[in-house]
């Protein structure tokens, strides 16, 4: 089954085709991420406009890649949410108008649900049940997936997500937009004990996760240190905010799977590129015999191949949009 999967949530287009869930015939994206680097962040009316720009043609493009022909295309998939309401309505109508005129079904993604897939694509054998943690620009949440289509919120975030929490900081320390990535190579070789910054934790919901004290912490340490013309050691606060993030999403994650023990524990989304968080979960996975998943770089991101390997699970669960598909800012990941 070829699965022409398309994503627009927030600030990458793109366009994919996915045989059966787990062979990706071609994953084309246009990243806007230069344009918003302008502003410090996306700009969602922005995005909404480059998406337009470049949707028809990333199609067309992935058709060309894939050698196929819209009549070998089975099925279009959209992510329907969650994500910037104007991004992803331009996603969903392009998938509702190729749906309609190539009579193909349609096929409604859940936008974690794909990053969660994006496992499927990097481990061809991985099935589910597995825990995952999914930590991106938009989330932080830690996920008990029973299924291919059914999932439970275990732990999420009350406030940023720890993408988010990457981006101001680096934005702070001149590191530019997606700070995520610089931060992580500016913290290699930097003292991850030189600031104590905090690490919050809930007493009534302990898997639940809260990164606006850290961020408040650390942009308040900053300040200080520029109020008082001191030079701000950017490699060893990248290196212990890090740290941070780290030792508030790794000991859940953990105790999530402790909990469930399924053996199994994968991480996705942006945030799951960072080198201080894949070393401290290949530490702990080792130490707990837990098998570890994580999908290389390429899929860590948004992607349309993600897309297209969910909605493989969801068109067998029997999941189907029609023309009345909309888009939602936010939608709980157990709906689907
Ligand atoms: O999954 P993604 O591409 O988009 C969303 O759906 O949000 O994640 C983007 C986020 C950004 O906040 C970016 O700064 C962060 O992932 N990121 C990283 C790293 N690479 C990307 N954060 C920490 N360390 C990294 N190496």
């Amino acid at each position: 089954m070829n699965i022409l999967a398309i994503e627009s949530s927030c600030d990458e287009t793109a366009v994919a085709i996915v045989r059966d869930g787990r062979e990706v015939l071609a994953d084309c994206i246009a990243s806007q991420a230069e344009m918003h680097e302008i502003y410090g962040g996306v700009v969602p009316e922005i995005a909404s406009r480059k998406h337009i720009e470049a949707i028809s043609a990333l199609a067309e493009e992935a058709l060309r890649r894939a050698s196929l022909s819209r009549k070998d295309l089975d099925a279009v998939a959209v992510t329907y949410a969650p994500g910037l309401i104007g991004a992803l309505l331009v996603g969903v109508n392009f998938a509702k108008a190729a749906a309609y005129a190539l009579g193909l079904p349609l096929i409604p993604v859940h936008h974690v649900r794909g990053h969660i897939a994006a496992n499927y694509i990097a481990y061809p054998e991985l099935q589910p049940p597995f825990v995952c943690l999914c930590v991106s620009g938009g989330t932080s949440l830690i996920v008990d997936v029973r299924s291919y289509t059914e999932m439970e919120i275990l732990g999420a975030t009350r406030d940023d997500a720890a993408g988010e929490c990457f981006d101001k900081i680096a934005r702070v320390l001149g590191l530019g937009y997606p700070g995520g990535g610089p931060m992580d190579r500016m913290a290699q070789g930097g003292d991850d004990t030189r600031f104590v910054l905090p690490r919050v934790h809930m007493q009534d919901a302990p898997m639940d996760l809260s990164f606006s004290g850290l961020k408040t912490a650390t942009l308040n340490l900053i300040h200080n240190l520029q109020q008082k013309g001191e030079e701000v050691p950017r490699s060893d606060l990248a290196a212990s905010f890090s740290a941070a993030v780290s030792d508030m999403l790794i000991p859940r994650v953990m105790e999530a799977a402790k909990r469930l023990q399924y053996g199994k524990v994968a991480v996705v989304g942006g945030v799951a590129a960072n080198s201080r968080i894949r070393r401290d979960l290949e530490k702990a996975c080792q130490k707990s015999g837990n098998e570890l998943y994580l999908p290389p770089l390429s899929l860590c991101g948004d992607n349309g191949a993600m897309i297209g390997s969910q909605a493989y699970y969801e068109y067998l669960a029997g999941k189907r949009g029609n023309s009345t598909l909309n888009a939602y800012a936010n939608r709980d990941i157990s709906l689907g």
